[in-house]
């Protein structure tokens, strides 16, 4: 996690019909300092979610498609910290129902807004206090020489808290994510935010190592125990003794293998190639794959049994465009990296550059831009990074991006629409120019050509208040 003072954005995301009691909550946040995006309905909730990241949720029971409970169960299954304020006009069951899935509160509507700023500004605390929490946590290991993590998305911090959690329990824990997303730093990680943090941190690479000598690899042999055993060799469930051991590219795991992995795994126990003595040792196991693990049990590659004793406590960790967030804090970070180790004076990353790094769609994640940042930092002998020093391939597709216009409420006649878009326009207008003018309604005005009288009644119509900071929400979905 980076230790820059910039804090997160706070924003929130208001799930249903556009209707007046939404736009006067989105006015009462905007008007505290909140980014507000919009979805109007499941489908498009759900694509808000991972494109916005928001902090807070608030969602209508009932909407146009799927309904606000579908929207509470993709929170939780995103991530179950995030708070949800569900919002219906209906019964007390309904009330019940969604306090039991997970919801932070339920509000009968109306709402007042400001019981509802009120709640999100807790909530909005409580993620920046667990954010605090694990930038101090993270501090204490990289000064007992753990590697840094870098970034503050929403999605890494979720998965930083998920870290830490398992950590504090003994339970074999499954990192899955793609190649180059960081699986062996986080499961390190772990390891250094664990009682066993003392202990040794032994990793094994399944993939890496021929069939015929990984299970002498894991287990150990005795001497004579098969032709080229010529003394006792301990494998790595012994040498983790009292740490924990790191099963890399589990998925590649041979068949054959797999029960003698299963019994070492439920019983800590096992007997070292060509030995009689059962031994028993007190390991934590992390495991982690870049494969569909679900995928190989379907196929027959990978048993049933193992898969669901390994996924005690499955991590998923994200690829790096879903956390674009976090592409410039890791440029920079590894540029000064990068300069320091080539003994060069710090580069700085020009602004065409960064647009480019934070465009590109990363398929080989941190790992690819670490060697992306490493091969500019050698090619540029000016004192900037530009887009040229970076040899990205053609590969230019952008980020995934939600449509704005799935959040706009199109419904009803083309006059309700257009009237609907239209006064949105103006709404945001009027924010941005007094936002520019200093909040000085009369110059705010002449940027807008609008009389002073016109902007008053129309500032009166939006709720749109000065004294409060002024600012426009950034984004519409
Ligand atoms: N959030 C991060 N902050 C700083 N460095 C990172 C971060 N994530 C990954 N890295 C660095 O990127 C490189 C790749 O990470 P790592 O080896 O942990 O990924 P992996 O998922 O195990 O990849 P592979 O599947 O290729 O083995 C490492 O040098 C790691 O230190
Ligand atoms: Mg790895």
């Amino acid at each position: 996690m980076s230790h820059t003072s910039e804090t997160t954005p706070a924003r929130t995301l208001i799930v249903g019909d556009q209707t007046p009691q939404h736009m006067r909550l989105r006015h009462a946040l905007e008007a505290a300092g909140h980014e507000v995006v919009e979805a109007r309905d499941e489908p498009a909730a759900a694509r808000s979610l991972l494109a916005a990241r928001p902090v807070v949720v608030l969602t209508d029971l009932r909407l146009p498609t799927g309904d606000g409970f579908g929207v509470l169960r993709a929170v939780k299954g995103l991530d179950p910290d995030l708070a949800v304020i569900v919002m219906t006009g209906g019964g007390i069951e309904d009330a019940v129902t969604a306090m039991q899935e997970g919801a932070l509160d339920c509000l009968a509507t109306p709402v007042d807004p400001a019981h509802v700023l009120l709640l999100v500004e807790r909530a909005v605390a409580r993620r920046r206090t667990i954010e605090e929490h694990l930038v101090l946590k993270q501090e204490g290991a990289v000064r007992q020489g753990m590697p840094r993590i870098v970034g503050r998305d929403p999605a890494l911090i979720q998965v930083l808290t998920n870290v830490e959690r398992a950590a504090a329990t003994d339970a074999t824990v499954l990192l899955e994510g793609k190649s180059g997303t960081g699986k062996e730093l986080f499961a390190r990680t772990l390891h250094a935010f664990s009682r066993r943090a003392a202990g040794p941190f032994v990793a094994i690479n399944c993939a890496a190592i021929p069939e015929n000598l990984l299970e002498s690899e894991l287990f150990g042999h005795e001497k004579g125990a098969f032709t080229g055993a010529v003394a006792r060799k301990l494998g790595k469930f012994e040498v983790a003794h009292g740490g924990t051991l790191f099963l890399d590219e589990i998925g590649d795991l041979p068949l054959m293998l797999q029960p003698k992995i299963l019994r070492a795994v439920e019983t800590l126990s096992f007997e070292r190639i060509g030995g009689t003595k059962l031994l028993q040792v007190d390991v934590r196991l992390v495991v982690a794959t870049n494969r569909d693990l679900r995928a190989r049990v379907a196929s027959g590659e990978f048993r049933e049994d193992l898969f669901f004793r390994l996924s005690v406590f499955p991590i998923q960790i994200p690829p790096l465009r879903e956390r674009s967030a976090d592409v410039p804090l890791l440029a920079r970070f590894f540029i000064e990296r990068f300069c320091s180790d080539l003994e060069k004076s710090t580069l700085t990353l020009s602004a065409a550059a960064e647009d480019r790094l934070t465009s590109y769609s990363w398929p080989g994640n941190v790992r690819e831009l670490q060697n992306c940042i490493e091969r500019a930092v050698i090619l540029s002998d000016e004192s900037e990074i530009l887009p040229q020093h970076l040899s990205l391939g053609s590969d230019q597709v952008p980020a995934p991006t939600v449509d704005p216009w799935d959040a706009i409420d199109l419904s009803g006649s083309l006059a309700d629409a257009s009237r609907r878009v239209l006064a949105e326009v103006e709404r945001r207008k009027i924010l941005e120019a007094l936002r520019k003018a200093g909040s000085n309604t009369g110059r705010a005005a002449d940027a807008l050509r609008i009389s002073h009288r016109a902007l008053m009644v129309k500032m009166q119509e939006y709720g749109i208040q000065l004294g409060a900071r002024v600012r426009p929400a950034r984004r519409v979905g």
